[in-house]
């Protein structure tokens, strides 16, 4: 049955022979990623696995439009966005792609809110309502008492809050979240996974990467794809 309707479901996220060389023509040249295929459903969530150096951040980092891939296609949104110039993609990853990442690429030396509303500053041009969103996602992520604290001040564990905050911020339709839990403990991690799973729910496709049993053994994953020296392992 599940096969008959996904007949009728799209992919999300679909890639064609990805590659990604870094240093190319260079000696130390070397291959990350290779011939990888993904076809991904909407209202899912992914987990990615594999030792460290296979290739994991790099594949997200495509996924998101913040690094070319060498070869192959890349469809977004039903979108051929592989061959995007710089400021196409930017907007497009501020309205549909929220990124978390591994080490949290926050603004030093300013407070908490800045980093949140990062996001929709461009866009949202009143005041009132961005400072609405910017609390709203704050309180879910349980760091709306650190608003107005300098982010040097917080701890790793606020500071990753923080960094999903800002992704979820623009309620973007494709999250990527590159081991979204290392730092927080059993109840910030939990709290974290139940938000993954509405947002599932109401439709968002979540890609994720960890070495965390408790993502692993979640039921919020529906897949799991593991690289091994830039391949899918089969
Ligand atoms: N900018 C870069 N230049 C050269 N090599 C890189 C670069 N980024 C990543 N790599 C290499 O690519 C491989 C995969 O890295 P990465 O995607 O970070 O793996 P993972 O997230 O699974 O640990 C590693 O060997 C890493 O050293
Ligand atoms: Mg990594």
């Amino acid at each position: 049955m599940k096969d008959f309707f996904s007949l009728f479901m799209k992919y999300v996220i679909e890639t064609n022979q990805l590659s990604k060389k870094f240093n190319i023509g260079k000696k130390n040249e070397i291959e990350v990623l290779q011939n990888i295929h993904l076809q991904i459903q909407e209202s899912t969530c992914i987990l990615l696995k594999g030792a460290s150096g296979s290739g994991k951040t790099t594949l997200l980092s495509i996924l998101g439009g913040l690094t070319k891939a060498t070869e192959g296609e890349y469809i977004c949104l039903d979108k051929k966005i592989s061959h995007w110039s710089e400021k196409f993609l930017t907007a497009f990853r501020r309205e549909n792609i929220g990124i978390i990442f591994q080490q949290f690429n926050l603004i030093q030396g300013v407070d908490v809110w800045t980093n949140i509303a990062l996001p929709a500053i461009p866009t949202e041009k009143s005041t009132k309502k961005l400072k609405e969103k910017v609390e709203k996602i704050a309180t879910q992520i349980q760091i709306e008492h650190k608003l107005y604290a300098n982010i040097n001040t917080l701890s790793g564990g606020e500071m990753q809050r923080v960094a999903i905050a800002r992704a979820l911020l623009n309620e973007p339709m494709i999250i990527l979240a590159d081991e979204p839990t290392s730092q927080l403990d059993s109840d910030n991690s939990e709290n974290i996974l139940n938000i993954f799973q509405e947002l599932k729910q109401k439709g968002k496709t979540i890609i994720v990467t960890s070495h965390d049993n408790r993502v692993e053994n979640s039921n919020l994953i529906d897949k799991i794809i593991e690289l091994k020296d830039g391949k899918i392992v089969e």
